[in-house]
């Protein structure tokens, strides 16, 4: 990784402005692997030289990923006049950082969403050409059956024209509930699809995103980051690693 200057590598923690860095390096608060730091434009590698501020070390990386068990009622938007976002419920040294969602959900759509500042693994992430596949666990009015499992996976067109690539379904139980599997994410999908097969989405939850699965110990509303083996995971699936 390259070198940077000290005063740019912490302040895109998003903890402090370039100011209070330059205030921090003059009182001689920050250590670089020990040594206290002299000038804010020293270079330093972030992956590999320890910097402490305060003897607490600072995860300098240079982007940031977060898994979250979105709620119901948060849109997925980094900001909206009115209503609250899932960027609401992250601190606000990582709101600073400009961290958005992979991809959307719907307001009332619950489970895996993964923001992050890294734009370029979001873009591969959602590229249809990737086959990341998204898996969503629907519950549905009525039971869906082999003809819904078939139509999804012939790829349907939607009243609008919309063309959908072959998606899985795998009906579960009753049928009440199924999982879906999209590697495509228009506006909507799962739920125009179903609804076209006259089976309406009740309630919908998305478990996975290639090999990144929903943490079963996040309670909505919760995140956590991503674990090392977890993104080397998600950048292997898109060929980045
Ligand atoms: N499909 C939908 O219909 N809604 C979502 O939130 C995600 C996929």
């Amino acid at each position: 990784m390259a070198r940077e200057r000290l005063d740019k590598l912490l302040s895109s923690t998003g903890l402090w402005s370039r100011k209070e860095v330059k205030d921090l390096v003059r009182q001689g608060r920050v250590l670089a692997e020990g040594v206290p730091v002299r000038r804010p434009e020293e270079k330093y590698d972030p992956m590999t030289d320890r910097i402490q501020v305060d003897g607490e070390t600072v995860d300098c990386a240079p982007f940031v990923y977060v898994m979250m068990n979105k709620p119901a009622g948060l849109l997925s938007a980094t900001e909206d006049k009115n209503q609250k976002t899932v960027l609401d419920l992250l601190p606000q040294h990582l709101r600073r950082r400009g961290l958005f969602p992979v991809g959307r959900l719907d307001k009332d759509t619950t489970g895996l969403l993964l923001l992050t500042d890294d734009g370029s693994l979001a873009h591969e992430l959602l590229s249809p050409k990737k086959h990341v596949d998204k898996v969503y666990l629907a519950r549905v009015e009525g039971r869906v059956d082999a003809s819904d499992t078939a139509a999804l996976g012939a790829g349907m067109v939607l009243g609008d024209g919309l063309h959908c690539l072959p998606a899985g379904l795998e009906p579960l139980g009753d049928g009440s509930s199924c999982l879906v599997t999209l590697r495509e994410g228009k506006y909507h999908q799962v739920k125009r699809m179903l609804a076209a097969r006259g089976k309406p989405v009740l309630a919908l939850k998305r478990l996975s995103m290639g090999p990144l699965e929903l943490d079963r110990e996040l309670e909505a509303g919760e995140w956590r980051m991503l674990a090392p083996e977890e993104l080397e995971a998600l950048k292997r699936a898109v060929g980045a690693q």
